[in-house]
């Protein structure tokens, strides 16, 4: 008998485990009430709420049994994580639908459609890509090339001509606002440069910034390529790679912190500051809780790359325990930080707490120190942000991951990174 991949193995162990702790409860702890029943196809076969109802058969996601949901309890004995005979996706694969569709109150198509087109292109020309496809022959083709790749066969098989002009029109969309993006920079520097209004300093932010604009198109290619490569062994949705999707959102934050200091230190006004030992404390943890929100947001791009703000939907404890047993399930021990969604989501919640706190203890610091209105106001509004997003990503959490949900938070780590720059760039030193 073949056996199952590691991975989904693995990956259905550790949502098992989750599964039968809250099926048990039957309630969120942090919250005390009654919550959604857990769909788990794994072992304990708990009900499935309404919201996954409208979700098509199983058989759409390569079982070839083809059992409907929601599954009747051992009607399809064959069709369980266990089972070698049929093609079974991950139950916490199947969490990501309860949670999207749950949340969203939309159909598992809709869903799918809104949050899975960004591998509908499958592939990258800077210049002929602009043109879109036109007549019928035209659509036709493009979609006989999207239906060689894994996200058709496992997941959209049978997706109709119209639905995938949807989601071609929205990886279209963010290809071309790309562009405009790339444009906004390159022309206008191109032109001040010209003109010689720009410093030699000035000359050198200008090329690195350009530079990091092509750079992100590049990196945003390579990371949708992960997810349109066959995996013979894996029987999982189709996604990019956690560590690509990483770097990709890493480099777009360095591109807007970048492009934001640069605008700051131009626009800002300096403030003359009294070099006391007190403000050198200041802007050193300043700087040391922006470095700490910058990896809490990297971090998250792992939970959204893995879906692991799907494994434990609690708050404080995860499921029924502060530290889950499947915490360190991946040999070798290194890789659970990357690949384990419960380390994953285990690691990004120790961040953001840590981040809160950095910030909070930051504000009480700052609260000593003779500081003028406009810096005030910077510490001040890094405190109300902080508490903001780590309310939206305990959230997030708890409903399941809603899409708006999720989006905001993503938009929220952004804002805060923000001020802790604005903060930053309102303690700098003034040259003499
Ligand atoms: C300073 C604090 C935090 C920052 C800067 C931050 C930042 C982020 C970022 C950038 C993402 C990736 C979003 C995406 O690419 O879609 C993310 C995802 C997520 N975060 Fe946070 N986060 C913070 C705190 C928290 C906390 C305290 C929790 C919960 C306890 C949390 C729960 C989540 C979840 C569940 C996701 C996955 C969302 C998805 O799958 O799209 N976050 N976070």
């Amino acid at each position: 008998m073949p056996t199952r991949p590691q991975k989904a193995e693995k990956r259905t162990s550790g949502s098992a485990k989750l599964c039968a702790g809250l099926v048990e409860g039957g309630t969120t702890p942090s919250m005390g009430e009654p919550r959604p029943p857990p769909f788990c196809g794994g072992p304990c076969r708990s009900s499935v709420p309404v919201a996954l109802q409208s979700l098509p058969p199983v058989a759409r996601l390569g079982c070839p049994c083809g059992p409907q949901l929601p599954p009747t309890p051992g009607a399809h004995p064959e069709c369980t994580p266990e089972s070698s005979s049929c093609v079974f996706p991950p139950s916490w694969y199947r969490g990501t639908q309860l949670g999207r569709v749950g949340s969203t109150r939309d159909t598992a198509r809709g869903v799918l459609v809104l949050t899975e087109s960004g591998l509908s292109m499958v592939d990258w020309h800077l210049v002929k890509e602009m043109k879109p496809p036109r007549t019928q022959q035209e659509w036709e083709a493009e979609f006989q090339k999207y239906q060689q790749f894994p996200e058709f066969k496992i997941l959209n098989h049978d997706m109709t001509l119209t639905e995938f002009k949807f989601i071609w029109y929205m990886e279209y969309s963010h290809r071309m606002w790309g562009r405009v993006v790339g444009l906004a920079y390159i022309l206008p520097a191109a032109y001040f440069w010209k003109k010689g209004w720009l410093s030699r300093p000035m000359k050198g932010c200008v090329l690195a910034l350009c530079g990091l604009v092509c750079f992100q198109g590049l990196l945003g290619w390579y990371m949708v390529k992960s997810g349109l490569e066959e995996k013979p062994d894996s029987y999982d949705i189709p996604r990019v790679s956690q560590y690509r999707l990483a770097a990709h959102l890493g480099s777009a934050l360095v591109l807007y912190a970048a492009s934001l200091w640069t605008g700051l230190s131009l626009l800002l006004p300096q403030h003359k500051l009294p070099e006391t030992h007190q403000l050198l404390r200041l802007r050193q943890y300043a700087h040391g809780t922006t470095a700490l929100i910058f990896l809490t947001a990297l971090s998250g791009a792992f939970v959204a790359g893995l879906d692991a703000g799907l494994v434990y939907n609690s708050f404080p404890k995860m499921g029924e325990r502060w530290i889950p047993d499947d915490l360190l399930a991946f040999s070798p021990v290194l890789r659970n930080i990357f690949e384990n969604p419960t380390t994953v989501q285990f690691d990004h919640r120790i961040l953001g707490i840590a981040s809160v706190t950095a910030v909070t203890a930051l504000f009480l610091f700052s609260r000593k120190i003779p500081l003028p209105r406009r810096t005030r106001m910077a510490v001040t509004s890094l405190l109300a942000v902080a508490c903001m997003q780590v309310g939206l990503g305990i959230s997030t959490l708890l409903l399941y991951v809603p899409t708006p949900l999720a989006a905001t938070h993503q938009s929220g780590s952004l804002a805060l990174l923000s001020v802790s720059l604005w903060l930053m760039s309102e303690l700098r030193r003034v040259p003499k």
